[in-house]
């Protein structure tokens, strides 16, 4: 789809366009919809950006926990969105050792018990080795940087997406 034909689209067709986005939170493209026509795909981005740096802690938790964990295949769970069933697989992350594997899985667990909500690295970005290293350190973080940094790797997520979506 091109941008023009996105900013053509009515309300309700332009949030169901950009649904799969921001994981399983179809709110932040019903919000941006107004910010409509985009001049170009980075004011677009900035528009969906913008609803959820302002969208409230409540909600931006939510986002967060929309989230899948990042594992590997043997961990996996069936019912991934299809934007991250390719994400996840196409990481790399397959190609860990068992050991590392399942370390993963551990501590992403011990994640979730710190900050009450999954580890976020855009995999895309960040490149399938960077999973566990990352991991370990930001366990150390406290939970406002952890915040900020999940809402920061969830928008890389969502640029990498519209990058697949949004032909010119
Ligand atoms: N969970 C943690 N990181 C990611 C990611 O890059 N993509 C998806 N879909 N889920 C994640």
């Amino acid at each position: 789809m091109t941008l023009a034909e996105l900013n053509d689209l009515d309300d309700a067709a332009f949030a169901e366009a950009l649904s799969g986005i921001y994981e399983s939170s179809p709110w932040v493209p019903e919000r941006a919809a107004v910010g409509r026509p985009f001049a170009d795909l980075e004011a677009l981005k900035a528009g969906l950006r913008r609803v959820v740096d302002t969208a409230g802690l409540e909600a931006q938790h939510e986002l967060i926990k929309a989230h899948p964990d990042l594992v590997a295949r043997k961990h996996r769970k069936a019912e991934l969105t299809d934007h991250s069933k390719k994400e996840q697989s196409g990481a790399g992350l397959d190609a860990l050792a068992d050991d590392e594997a399942d370390e993963l899985l551990q501590l992403n667990k011990e994640y979730r018990d710190k900050f009450d909500f999954p580890f976020i690295q855009c995999v895309r970005k960040a490149g399938p080795d960077q999973a566990l290293p990352a991991l370990r350190a930001r366990l150390q973080n406290d939970a406002d940087a952890e915040l900020r940094q999940a809402l920061e790797e969830i928008h890389w997520i969502a640029s990498y997406r519209l990058d697949d979506l949004i032909k010119e």
